[in-house]
């Protein structure tokens, strides 16, 4: 199946930029101000690169190392990150808990690991309805701090065209906070201090004004180095997919419990024709009770096509619920299952787990149930700041990396 097909800019299935407008986009916003809607996209079209196409390089053939078991990636950040957390501290404490946890992880999973973060443009967010309604008001769901503000009120609740300005001048600023922090990404290897970025790529007009074409035609997302596509926009023929297809950076998508095998390899084939190391991320989110089921039939069909993929676990998504109070929450002893069942499954189908993606902060935030602190559900509500999804806290996220560190060295 996977040919050595013609370049994805030529032929029958041409690629442009604009060739995902053909196809149909869950999740966009609705702007009732199109010409301010124009307006940013122009500003973003020749606004300075975030990240370079050299670093964005370095990646892809870093996660290929990942892909051959030479190395182990962790992902890891705010669900969804807000406008007003610009404080250089706090973001200090998150790189500080990264490095912590992967020199953890290196120690259980006996390879080097790849540090990146869900930063520095994680402010869109999928959602399973349009609309919330309280007390019989109705009004358009919270989208992220790119589209509109959570709070419940009609004008918050407005998708707000200058928003895809301030997403990209808090993208500048985290970014520019992190490079003074020794190191970052810019750097020749796997030094220690690296640190890429990543987001799911949600708003397809913010991230095509970002895209933009080398002098050898190729076309990169330099909002970010590794943009991916979420489970609820991951339809093998629908515009998020037919974007992605034509970009050059490395690229990752969510795989569920419902997810089949054939539309694994067709996104495989959409995403990864030419089967190049490094290129393809699989991360899968099924649940702890699921994934011993689900993953092994995904997993074969993936090597019985030889595609090279790189497979990730994200222990989180598939293990949200909400308690009857109606706070959503995750269990530690849930998240640390899905990943253990997680190595054993790839093991005994001669795969390789490569990583982790996580939602998780430096903050001692109570989010997610259980860990150290034994967190209950009536100790929630003490320090819940996020707005989205529940993350595991400084001391939780530590406390995963401590047990990973212990595995058997056959992982
Ligand atoms: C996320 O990673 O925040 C997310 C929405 O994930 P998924 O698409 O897997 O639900
Ligand atoms: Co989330």
């Amino acid at each position: 199946m996977l040919t050595q097909g013609a370049n994805v800019l030529d032929g029958p299935l041409a690629w442009s930029l604009n060739s995902w407008r053909d196809r149909s986009a869950a999740q966009q916003p609705l702007y009732h101000d199109q010409p301010a809607l124009e307006q940013a996209l122009a500003y973003l079209r020749q606004a300075p690169a975030l990240v370079s196409r050299q670093s964005i390089s370095l990646l892809t053939a870093l996660l290929a190392q990942a892909q051959q078991g030479r190395a182990f990636v962790l992902q890891g950040g705010d669900c969804a990150e807000g406008f007003t957390q610009t404080d250089q501290a706090a973001l200090n404490r998150f790189v500080q808990l990264l490095q912590q946890m992967s020199q953890l992880l290196t120690r259980g999973v006996q390879r080097p690991v790849i540090k990146i973060g869900r930063l520095a443009g994680q402010y869109a967010k999928p959602r399973s309805s349009d609309i919330e309604t309280r007390d019989g008001l109705s009004l358009p769901v919270y989208r992220g701090d790119i589209v509109n503000q959570a709070e419940f009120r009609a004008a918050a609740r407005r998708a707000d065209p200058q928003r895809l300005l301030a997403a990209y001048a808090h993208s500048a600023a985290t970014l520019r906070d992190i490079r003074t922090l020794q190191g970052f990404m810019d750097s020749d290897g796997l030094c220690d201090q690296a640190l890429f970025i990543s987001h799911e790529a949600l708003l397809l007009e913010y991230e095509q004004a970002l895209t933009r074409q080398q002098d050898d035609g190729c076309w990169f997302n330099q909002s970010t180095h590794l943009p991916w596509i979420g489970l609820r926009t991951a339809q093998p023929d629908g515009a998020h997919v037919e974007y992605l297809r034509g970009v050059s950076n490395p690229v990752a998508v969510k795989v569920g419990a419902e997810t089949s095998a054939s539309a694994l390899l067709q996104l495989i084939e959409q995403l990864n024709p030419h089967n190049q190391p490094g290129r393809l991320t699989l991360i899968h989110r099924m649940g702890a009770a699921l994934l011993e089921q689900h993953l092994g039939p995904l997993i074969d069909a993936v090597e019985h096509a030889g595609a090279r993929v790189l497979w990730l676990c994200d222990p989180m998504h598939g293990n949200t619920r909400t308690l009857p109070c109606g706070t959503k929450t995750r269990a530690f002893d849930d998240i640390l299952a899905e990943i253990e069942t997680a190595f054993v499954v790839h093991a005994r189908h001669g795969s390789v787990l490569g990583g982790l993606h996580l939602e998780l902060t430096a903050e001692a935030v109570t989010e997610c149930l259980g860990g150290p602190g034994q967190l209950q559900p009536e100790d929630l509500h003490r320090c819940y700041l996020s707005k989205v999804d529940p993350r595991l806290n400084g001391e939780q996220a530590l406390a995963l990396a401590q047990h990973l560190s212990r595995m058997p060295p056959c992982r």
